[in-house]
């Protein structure tokens, strides 16, 4: 258990530097499978998610090394092609492994990934288009075994824009026979950062970033090196920090293009938003009007992953602000932590309504996911006096140093570990 201990109501000042994107670098890890050279990717953040990947393409066979922020994967030797049970249920997206194995081993075997807090989690449209890709799915309790003689290109049109689905797709199909075209793909920027991946890896694939992406089967890829892009939602964290506690932060290496949709919001309340190439600085005088509707969308719209972040910042806004949740099922849990605080916080299905208060008071908080998790940080710097988030490691899974990077933004932060979480 991980007691991060705060002293809130400060403003923050200050500059923090931006990890390497946890939801791009999974699924380029999964891809290095698809060759037997070594895949080297620079600025891989050393989080949770990384390291049960890691242990996951180990026990295939790969050899794996840290050099500093540089992962190396040797991906020449592999044995089997089940993900181990135990690493497959702590991540969800151990799902992705399964195009990836398809596409090299011709065969996967994976434990259903559990659902969790923010929603059961299907995995059907990953199923159906692999099948239709000419793999052979079959459920052996809570083991799926997909196999195939060799997948072959199809045209894919997904019922939503998963994320998900839209990789395994990209991985299954960069070494299927012939041509596969998905329409209503996704079009987050980790789909094109795996997308970048895969091209310096050999493979055809044009499209990416919009809904139809187009991806010409070739016989073989190689190794190759790539630095991660910074994580966009670990940005937009610290940036509703920043709003929501008043001050000024500098982000020397920002993925300003992926965050259009925090500047509008800085633009509503008053606040400096200022770019100079790839650094970004802001600044906020800590009051601001609230925001009357906003809804969680696929990109480009704004993301799930910042939903529950937003809500804390809006907890002190001036007026009664929305959010709807249109991607997940149940992501409102640190909703309901912030009423804690003296938030007035109203959840009705997938609608949240915010009345903001002048002062928030500080509580002993609880995280139950990732997001969430971060979000009660974020609340509890907004809140007057003491705070403490009480977390069983969610944070770690996907923020590297969130104690360093905002403590180097002047916040009054510390983290004290009362039981070994995973091993690293
Ligand atoms: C990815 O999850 C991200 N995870 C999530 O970030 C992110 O919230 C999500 O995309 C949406 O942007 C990683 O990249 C590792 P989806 P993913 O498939 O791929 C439904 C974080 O905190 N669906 O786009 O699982 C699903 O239930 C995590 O970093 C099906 O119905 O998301 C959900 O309602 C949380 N059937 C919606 O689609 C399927 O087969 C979006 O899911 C697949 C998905």
């Amino acid at each position: 258990m991980v007691h991060y201990e705060i002293e809130g109501g400060h403003r923050l000042e200050g500059e923090c530097r931006i990890q390497g994107s946890k939801n791009a670098v999974l699924p380029m890890m999964a891809a290095a499978l698809l060759q037997r050279g070594t895949v080297i990717l620079h600025n891989c953040p050393r989080i949770l998610d990384v390291f049960c990947m890691i242990r996951i393409l180990e026990h295939l066979g790969c050899r794996v090394d840290w050099d500093g922020h540089t992962l190396l994967i040797d991906a020449y030797e592999l044995r089997g092609c089940a993900v181990p049970r135990e690493e497959a249920k702590k991540m969800r997206s151990s799902v992705i492994l399964l195009g990836a194995l398809l596409g090299r081993r011709r065969r996967a075997v994976l434990c259903c990934p559990g659902g969790c807090v923010i929603g059961e989690r299907p995995i059907d449209l990953h199923l159906a288009a692999l099948s239709s890709m000419g793999a052979e799915i079959c459920q052996e309790e809570e083991d799926i075994c997909v196999e195939t003689g060799g997948l072959h290109g199809a045209r894919i049109c997904l019922r939503f824009p998963s994320v998900g689905a839209t990789e395994n797709i990209l991985l299954g199909a960069v070494l299927a026979d012939g041509e596969t075209v998905i329409r209503n793909a996704a079009r987050e920027p980790e789909i094109m950062e795996l997308c970048r991946l895969l091209r310096q890896m050999g493979a055809k694939i044009a499209g990416d970033g919009t809904a139809r992406i187009c991806v010409q089967g070739v016989r073989k890829l190689h190794g190759t090196e790539i630095t991660v892009m910074p994580d966009r939602i670990v940005a937009g964290t610290y940036l509703l920090a920043a709003a929501g506690c008043g001050g000024s932060l500098y982000l020397p290496e920002a993925p300003v293009r992926q965050l259009a949709c925090l500047r509008r919001l800085y633009a509503c309340w008053g606040m400096t938003w200022r770019e100079k190439g790839g650094s970004l600085y802001v600044q906020s005088a800590g009051d601001y009007p609230a925001v009357r509707y906003v809804e969680t969308r696929p990109y480009p719209g704004f993301p799930t992953d910042l939903q529950s972040p937003l809500a804390a910042v809006l907890l002190k806004a001036k007026g009664e602000s929305c959010i709807r949740e249109t991607i997940f099922e149940s992501r409102f849990r640190a909703a309901e932590e912030f009423r804690k605080l003296g938030a007035d916080v109203q959840i009705a299905g997938q609608l949240c309504r915010i009345r903001g208060r002048e002062k928030l008071r500080g509580a002993v908080l609880d995280a139950y996911e990732l997001r969430g998790g971060a979000a009660l940080i974020v609340a509890g710097l907004m809140a007057e006096g003491a705070s403490v988030v009480r977390d069983e490691g969610f944070l770690e899974r996907g923020y590297e140093h969130i104690v360093e990077d905002l403590r180097g933004a002047g916040a009054a932060l510390t983290c004290r570990r009362s039981l070994p979480t995973a091993a690293k």
